[in-house]
This record gives C-alpha cells, structure tokens and sequence, in this order.
C-alpha cells in the first residue's frame, strides 16, 4: 500500500519498531546505537522505566481534562520548572515552535500592555531555527524554508550570530525582544564565545528590551546543565521535556510573566496530564540519575575521541551536543553509519550531529566514535563500504 504520510521528510530506509536506552531496533531485528535520539528527544533514553511507569499510572486516571479546569499535574511541572529556572510563570503546550510562537506573542503583548506600542519587533540570529509556523518560521534563517509561504509575518530582522556590534546597532525602542538559541543546532552545533549571551544580556538590558532564550534543543540538561542560559526573560523548552511525549512549555519573569492573562493565548493539548505525567518523571531521572554530570562527562569522552579518531574535522559543541564539521557533505557519513549500526544525522550540509541520550554509557560512547572515525574516513575515501557492526 502506497504511504499516506505526506512527503514532508527525506526519510532513512530504516523502520524502528523498539528502542531501550541507548539503542533502537528494526523491523528485522537488527539494533543500533542512537546518538540522534529523535532529535535531542530521547534525553533520558528510550522507554526510561520511570517514565514509561508514570505513564502507565497516568493513562489510567486521567488522559485529558482541558484547561478550563484546574489539573495538578501541569501546576507540578510548572513548580518544578520554576525551580530550574525557566521563569517565574509557565505556559504549556505541545511542541518547540508552539513555544516559540508563545514566546513571541508574550514580549510583544507585554510591552503593548505598557503602552510601548512601537516596540514589536523581534531580532533573531544569522543561521538560526525556531520551528515551522509561519512566525517561527520567520525568525528563523531559512530563507529556503520559507520559500513558497509568503507573506511571512512582519517585524523580524537577522543579525549575525555572534557579532554583538552589529546587534547593538538593530537594537532601538523598536525591538520587543532579542531570540537566540544559546548554542545554534540546526544551524551546525555553532558555540559562541563564552561571554556572548552576558553581552547580549547587556545590551537588552541598554535598550530596555526583553531576551528569549530558545531552549528548545539545548535545554533539559543536553549541555550538562539544566539551561545553556542564563538570566533569560524568558525561555522556551520542548524536546527532551517530555522524555518523548510531545510537550513544549515557556516560562518568563519579571513583569513579563504577567503579560498574558485570560483569553490572550491557549492551547487545547497545552499541559496535557498524560504528558505532564511524563515530563514530571522525566525530570526526577534527570536529578535522581546525575545526568546532568554525565552529560559534561560523557561530552567530554565524546569530543576527546573524536578529535582523536578524526584529527582533520572541527569537532564542537557542549555536554552531548556536538558537532562534527567536515570538509566535506556529510550525506554519505549519515548511510554509512546507519550501515554500521549508528544513528546520526548532518545539520548546515557538513555538520555531524550527535545527540545521545544524557545517561550514554562509556562503553557506549566508546563504540559510536570509533565507528564515526571509520565511517567519516570511509566517506572522505568515496567508499561505500560498510564498517563491522557493533554486537548488542
Ligand atoms: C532550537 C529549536 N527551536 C525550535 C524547534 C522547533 O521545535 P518543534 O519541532 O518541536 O516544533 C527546534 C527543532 O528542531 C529547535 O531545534
């Protein structure tokens, strides 16, 4: 029967049907390594017990009661992401851009209700990504995305990435907010210096404008620290949230976490209790497991062999996010590693992305950049052979 699913995805001659840890399964029982982990999904590891069980309790007490009622699950989540500091208030919803698209709304409502009226525009970053609703769509640096669904929304203006004359001088009492992503993932893993996102802050500060921190892909841990951020207006998380439900939430601070009040925003799914249920167990593996330290060690591990297997390419990035930069389009290393048992996948056409579950064993680690090393000189050779296969 001919596939129903729109084409939207050049997707990998490759069905998954079952996934613990760190690997996934195949149709035909064959297993590999996940170092994509659906996309910085997977952050506690396919199938998590804790996260699978509290599902199970969940499913059977309550699956959806919308939000016109009250529901102690999101309330929870809310408290203990305020306790990690995303914001002093939190809205939930369903996905990264949903996030986004909340975000973008809130620092343009919170300065209408102020009476700055003229302040409405947003500043993104050179080679960023924020999602595919046509507001996200329009912070985000693809104009190839783009293309097609025009007239985008107004008011968004792109600056490079970690130049901060240049965004001193877009900033004027124009600007809403600054968006960025404290590292950039789609755009290739870029880490900018150290002391960027403390200048940025600075000149928001100068301006009088609000900073939005998409967390979308670094947060949850994936650098080894709960946020990449710090000292955010506001941040937006999803991804990892859910430990593989669909959630996305926001928090913001200050008088900006009042900005929204009934009826100016909402989401049917938003703060859903089943995926409430999980993100709350997803976040008690995280402190009950240290995963946060495991991710700056096992990144670390991570980058260190790599560097090692392949002395010629940039290897990058923080905690488990990396990239790996090749002289060459890296389509190739994607199929050879699937051939030998890996899943990764290449971000800005050179760049390798690494994404692993923030509890990756060494062993683990070990073997996925033993077979990066391999597959990478493979490519560069032009060979099409595949490297041996892991066991597990
Ligand atoms: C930084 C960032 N923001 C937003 C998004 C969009 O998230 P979603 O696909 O859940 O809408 C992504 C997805 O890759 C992302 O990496």
């Amino acid at each position: 029967m001919p596939d129903r699913l729109m084409s939207t995805y050049a997707r990998q001659p490759l069905e998954i049907v079952r996934g613990l840890g760190s690997r996934v399964w195949d149709a035909d029982g064959r297993s590999y390594l996940d170092f994509l982990g659906g996309i910085a999904v997977n952050g506690v590891g396919h199938c998590h017990p804790t996260v699978v069980e509290a599902i199970r309790a969940q499913a059977g007490e309550l699956l959806h009661c919308s939000n016109l009622y009250h529901s102690s699950t999101g309330s929870r989540l809310a408290g203990e992401l305020v306790a990690r500091g995303v914001g002093e208030r939190v809205f939930l919803c369903n996905s990264g851009a949903e996030a986004n698209e909340g975000a973008f709304k809130l620092v343009r409502k919170h300065f209408h209700r102020l009476g700055q009226t003229r302040r409405v525009r947003l500043v993104a970053m050179q080679g960023s990504f924020h999602g595919r609703t046509l507001a996200t769509l329009a912070a985000t640096d693809r104009p190839d995305f783009r293309a097609g669904f025009g007239p985008m929304p107004e008011g968004f203006t792109f600056v490079p990435f970690d130049d901060v004359q240049a965004l001193a001088e877009v900033l004027d009492e124009t600007v809403a907010a600054v968006v960025i992503e404290p590292i950039q993932g789609e755009g290739g893993i870029r880490v900018p210096p150290p002391d960027f996102l403390s200048q940025v802050r600075r000149l928001c500060n100068g301006t009088g404008c609000l900073l939005v921190a998409d967390e979308v892909q670094t947060g949850m841990g994936r650098t080894g620290s709960f946020l990449a951020s710090h000292d955010a207006d506001v941040v937006t998380l999803a991804k990892g949230l859910g430990g593989g439900l669909p959630i996305g939430a926001l928090g913001a601070r200050g008088p900006a976490a009042e900005a929204l009040q009934p009826g100016d925003h909402g989401s049917t799914f938003g703060g859903n209790p089943l995926c409430c249920a999980a993100a709350l167990a997803t976040l008690k593996v995280l402190s009950e497991e240290g995963l946060l330290q495991n991710a700056t060690d096992m990144g670390k591990l991570l980058m260190d062999e790599l560097r090692r297997a392949i002395p010629s390419a940039q290897v990058r990035g923080r905690g488990l996010m990396v990239g790996i930069e090749l002289p060459f389009e890296g389509g190739p290393v994607v199929t050879l590693a699937r051939q030998s048992g890996l899943l990764l996948n290449v971000t800005a056409r050179k760049v390798v992305r690494l994404l692993p579950p923030l509890n990756v064993s060494e062993e683990e680690v070990l073997t996925a950049a033993r077979i990066v090393g391999e597959v990478v000189e493979a490519a560069r050779a032009g060979a099409a052979t595949p490297v041996a296969s892991p066991s597990g």
